[in-house]
């Protein structure tokens, strides 16, 4: 049995800060108090769920997640503006990205607005747990999964739609540029694959790459295509631009690269600036002979590249407060923070009269 949606009994309680020394949050779990849980029956659609206390849950050894990987997550964020709002970035943009996974997957999905209002009802049940302003945001977790039971047989008579919060600092700590390893072996996914929704299939495979990297001193690795292993893809969690000039380019969606909510704001403000934005096929030495290199995502946000290292050479990139990375920064979380005007229609505030 997966999580059941029993309505939430104890009331929320009504201290504005959670006991939590915000300075030293990093990017790791944090218990929070409430998650929101629906579920749906193979053939039903969706039925509006319920937020219950965040707690461990039961589920069928058998569930459809644990055998066949049939899963994928969203990751979205709340923020805490000076003026006592709160505002979440885009999420109408992690609902269809969820409905494509889903769809990948064999798995019935939630409507656009059930999962605005889902993750709704989560900020507002784990107020308290949103940061102050400037001191890190509410990181929102949904998942969507097979959970009910097979063997062999298919389809998976049970899904659950749940979706949790915690409150985060930076992703990646060194803030004065990571340092990438370029993999030449390792493919993070390929053509036909689910390399381009957020199936929790894609992650772990590589995390013995990553980890190698990390021992070796590097902050990240950057993968290559499978299919000609010579053009560049993402990071681990991030999708990567190159600068030359007035020219800003990022590997074009395929099938194989995360359609990134971030990338896909970055690529509207660097058009705002001015600069011409080109979704193309990268292959590495245009990576190489770039004059600045940055990565994006929803923890990443925008963070700066200061070298790559492919077959033990490395190359060295523009960073600093001049570069164009830190302009975009600057511009994005002014915007997700509601410290400027959102001209865009990307913030979506939520208030307390919101009833799901
Ligand atoms: C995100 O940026 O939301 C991700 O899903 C990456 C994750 C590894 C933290």
């Amino acid at each position: 049995m997966a999580p059941s949606a029993q309505p939430l009994t104890t009331s929320v309680p009504d201290e504005k800060y959670a006991n939590v020394k915000w300075e030293d949050l990093g990017f790791g779990f944090v218990r929070t108090d409430n998650m929101y849980v629906a579920k749906c029956k193979h053939g039903e659609n969706f039925q509006e769920g319920s937020i219950v206390p965040f707690a461990d849950f039961h589920i069928s050894p058998c569930a459809a997640v644990l055998h066949y990987g049939q899963g994928l997550y969203e990751g979205l964020k709340a923020y805490r503006t000076e003026d006592g709002r709160i505002i979440i970035f885009r999420p109408d943009q992690n609902g269809l990205r969820l409905q494509a996974g889903a769809d990948r997957l064999c798995m019935p999905y939630p409507s656009v607005d059930q999962f605005v209002s889902a993750i709704k009802q989560v900020v507002l049940a784990n107020k308290k747990w949103i940061p102050p302003p400037g001191k890190g945001t509410l990181y929102i977790r949904p998942i969507l999964f097979g959970s009910g039971p097979i063997l062999g047989s298919f389809p998976v008579p049970e899904y659950t739609f749940l979706v949790f919060a915690c409150p985060v600092g930076r992703y990646h700590k060194d803030n004065s540029g990571l340092n990438l390893k370029i993999e030449d072996k390792v493919r993070r996914a390929f053509p036909s694959g689910t390399g381009g929704v957020k199936s929790i299939t894609n992650y772990c495979p590589v995390w013995k790459t990553l980890a190698e990297a990390k021992a070796q001193g590097f902050s990240d690795v950057l993968f290559l295509d499978a299919a000609t292993g010579k053009n560049v893809e993402e990071l681990f969690a991030s999708n990567i631009f190159i600068v030359k000039g007035n020219v800003v380019s990022t590997p074009q969606i395929s099938g194989t690269i995360l359609p990134g909510v971030t990338r896909k704001s970055i690529i509207e403000l660097t058009r705002d600036f001015g600069y011409k934005v080109e979704e193309r096929v990268i292959p590495v030495e245009d990576l190489l002979d770039s004059e600045e290199v940055f990565c994006t995502g929803t923890a990443a946000i925008v963070t700066t590249i200061a070298s790559v290292t492919f077959k033990d050479k490395k190359s060295s990139f523009k960073t600093g407060e001049k570069s164009l990375a830190a302009k975009l920064f600057a511009t994005l979380t002014d915007i997700q923070m509601g410290r400027v005007e959102d001209t865009k229609g990307w913030t979506v505030e939520i208030d307390r009269s919101h009833q799901g």
